[in-house]
């Protein structure tokens, strides 16, 4: 999103900011859920998570709905009683508005350009669910794209992130048909938005369903327009060509990280039906097994390969594995492994998706060639050791 963008740079703001910033962004009066409460075990529960009016936990009464506010509160200073009460961000887009004068004003970006930042927001949510689904602590990854304020522009650059986005979840593995945009109804808006898309990964198995993994918003001139009153600024944006002055509007993309890694983790966790020992061991029988493999991406692998010795209690094996590892540890993650034998440390491998094995045999210290495992297709090949860094580097593009 940035590297590959002539028009896009990439922030770290911060997370701690002044009260002042939440007042302008409309985060204090309309950053909230629906909260219902059960009048007799009092758990409480978001109003549009429970279908009627009885507890889902005891079949009591529920409560009327309240606007529950998300924002976690913090307090800064040091003298007692003088605190100041902020607010921890709940969501990472506001420390980018307040930086857009400094980014137009230190860098040559041009309308249209983005910011682009990756960040922890917190939100004090009713319901926590789904492992890291939904948390209170999370990890969001955002571009606010700046462009010139009107419907057409808006919708064209709506639609132009929307089939970028789609694209970049697809080049890192994600199934097409795992994916769809649902545009919000206008009633389902968050307070800044004038159009919103979420896009959407079907959750296999077990709550089948589809669920957000990112929001596509055209927010206007909200924010920039609301920071510039609330400061008292002038963050207006100068157009050289057009001579006009403006206040640009927003579409943006944001996407949460822990979530898109669940959804990544389910979109590549396959559990398939293989002739039992046959591959692994050179055995041929009719007896199935089933073998878990995490079909990640190589970018995404957390290990690009491991390396083996074929047995732990030869030396010689040994040394030539580590110093294989050691040499790709330079460009690599590279795990080493020499429990059990191959055929376990192979599945252990694919269970945490490691695209490649790297087995250092008998042969390996007369011929200098080494056994590449693929974790896909189970085939084996023979590698000269000073191909190895070439091979890998092809294959894991
Ligand atoms: N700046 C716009 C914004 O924050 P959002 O729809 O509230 O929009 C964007 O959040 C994304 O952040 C969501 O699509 C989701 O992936 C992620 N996200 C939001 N709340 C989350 C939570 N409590 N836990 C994990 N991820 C969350």
């Amino acid at each position: 999103m940035v590297q590959e963008h002539e028009n896009i740079v990439g922030l770290d703001a911060a997370i701690l900011m002044s009260p002042k910033v939440w007042e302008a962004s409309g985060h204090l009066e309309a950053f909230s859920d629906p909260l219902v409460e059960c009048k007799k075990c009092h758990h409480r529960f978001r109003a549009d998570h429970v279908e009627g009016t009885v507890c889902p936990d005891c079949g009591g009464e529920l409560t009327e709905a309240k606007q529950f506010n998300l924002m976690v509160e913090t307090y800064l200073g040091v003298v007692e009683g003088e605190k100041l009460k902020t607010y921890l961000r709940g969501e990472i887009t506001q420390g980018v508005h307040v930086n857009f004068k400094q980014v137009v004003d230190s860098t040559r970006v041009k309308i249209p350009f983005g910011i682009a930042q990756v960040g922890k927001a917190f939100r004090n949510e009713i319901t926590p669910s789904g492992f890291t689904f939904r948390s209170r602590e999370f990890e969001q990854m955002e571009l606010q794209f700046y462009i010139t304020p009107s419907e057409e522009e808006g919708n064209k650059w709506i639609e132009y992130w929307k089939a970028k986005r789609k694209r970049w979840y697809m080049d890192l593995g994600m199934h097409e048909d795992h994916l769809r945009f649902r545009e919000h109804a206008p009633d389902e808006r968050a307070h800044y938005a004038r159009a919103a898309y979420d896009v959407e990964f079907r959750v296999p198995g077990e709550g089948d369903g589809w669920k957000e993994m990112e929001g596509i918003h055209n927010r206007g001139d909200w924010d920039v327009g609301r920071h510039a009153k609330f400061s008292g600024k002038d963050l207006t944006y100068f157009d050289e060509e057009k001579k006009e002055r403006f206040i640009p509007w927003v579409i943006e993309t944001s996407g949460g990280v822990d979530r898109a890694t669940l959804f990544f983790l389910m979109d590549a966790y396959v559990e398939e039906e293989i002739p039992s020992k046959s591959k692994i061991e050179g055995e041929e029988n009719n007896e199935k097994e089933t073998r878990i493999v995490l079909k990640l991406h190589p970018k995404l692998a957390p290990y690009k390969a491991a390396v083996f010795p074929l047995l732990a209690n030869k030396p010689d094996l040994v040394e030539k594995a580590q110093i294989i590892r050691g040499e790709l540890a330079k460009q690599w993650m590279i795990a080493f492994d020499a429990r059990g034998n191959i055929g376990k440390r192979y599945r252990a491998q694919d269970e945490i998706g490691t695209p490649f094995c790297i087995t250092v045999d008998f042969d390996s210290l007369k011929d200098d060639m080494v056994t590449v495992r693929d974790r896909d297709t189970m085939e084996q090949e023979r590698i000269k050791i000073s191909e190895l860094k070439n091979y890998l580097a092809e294959r894991l593009k």
